[in-house]
């Protein structure tokens, strides 16, 4: 994990969740039923879990993009939140295609964006997205890349939430304390780093959406989980799904 422990976790605490975890890997006959052990299923459409750890806690939210709930890319996100909750955070998600996000800007929202018009108010689907950013510390996107970028779903939320006197402009963006990009990919890292593919991702998304929006960024990729070669994504399957759960308890 890129990030720098400014937390304080328990040493002892992170090795007791490493060897439940161990052991549950251990016993798990199927893939699909390691996590749902761990009592992860609670991540729906929109929810809010609180914790009595309010020193070291984080109010996390989370920005999930994928259009099916018989994917990979759905229990990535149910063991990313199992180690948040783990280490004690808060969360709230919003599940793009679950809530049916608009990411058609309209032309109103373009006259305002290109024009730089900060007085005009913005639609309310819009302000609610930019008012969880401000209710958070941590920001985090889950998605499947598509076409080496997210989803359009979440390529449109970007187009209308990083509105102009928000994210840029005179921001009212609060500078956040972590972003986390954490992705899915059919190609190996290898393929993706050599066609540049990684890179252009990593820079479209730390180097230009979050930037300096956020004081420390990191960005994951979990590759090779293609349905193009079942035995490879199974392979993948667990140790992807502990990467999962250690970022989230990392945080
Ligand atoms: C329309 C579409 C485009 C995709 N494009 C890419 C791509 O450009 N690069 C890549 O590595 N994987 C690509 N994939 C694979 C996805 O990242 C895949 O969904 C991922 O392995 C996660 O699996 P899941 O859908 O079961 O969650 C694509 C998948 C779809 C459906």
């Amino acid at each position: 994990m890129a990030f720098s422990a400014s937390q304080e976790h328990s040493k002892l605490k992170l090795a007791l969740l490493d060897s439940a975890l161990q052991k549950k890997i251990g016993q798990g006959s199927h893939h699909r039923g390691l996590f749902s052990a761990l009592s992860i299923n609670r991540a729906c459409t929109w929810c809010f879990y609180k914790t009595d750890k309010k020193d070291l806690s984080m109010n996390v939210f989370i920005v999930y993009a994928h259009p099916s709930e018989d994917s990979f890319t759905r229990y990535v996100r149910d063991s990313f939140i199992e180690g948040l909750t783990a280490a004690g955070h808060s969360y709230i998600i919003s599940d793009l295609y679950k809530m049916g996000f608009n990411t058609d800007m309209s032309e109103a929202e373009y006259y305002r964006e290109a024009n730089y018009r900060d007085d005009l108010l913005l639609p309310n689907d819009v302000a609610t997205e930019q008012n969880k950013i401000n209710s958070c510390d941590a920001l985090v996107f889950i998605y499947p890349v598509f076409w080496t970028e997210a989803p359009a779903k979440l390529l449109g939320w970007f187009n209308r939430v990083w509105t102009y006197g928000f994210a840029y402009g005179n921001r009212s963006m609060k500078q956040l304390k972590k972003a986390l990009i954490l992705c899915t990919a059919g190609h190996s890292l290898q393929h993706l780093k050599e066609y540049g593919h990684y890179n252009a991702m990593k820079t479209v998304m730390l180097g230009d959406r979050l930037f300096d929006r956020a004081k420390e960024k990191a960005f994951i990729i979990l590759d090779s989980t293609a349905k193009s070669d079942m035995k490879v994504r199974e392979a993948n399957w667990d140790k992807h799904l502990k990467t999962a759960f250690e970022a989230g308890h990392s945080l």
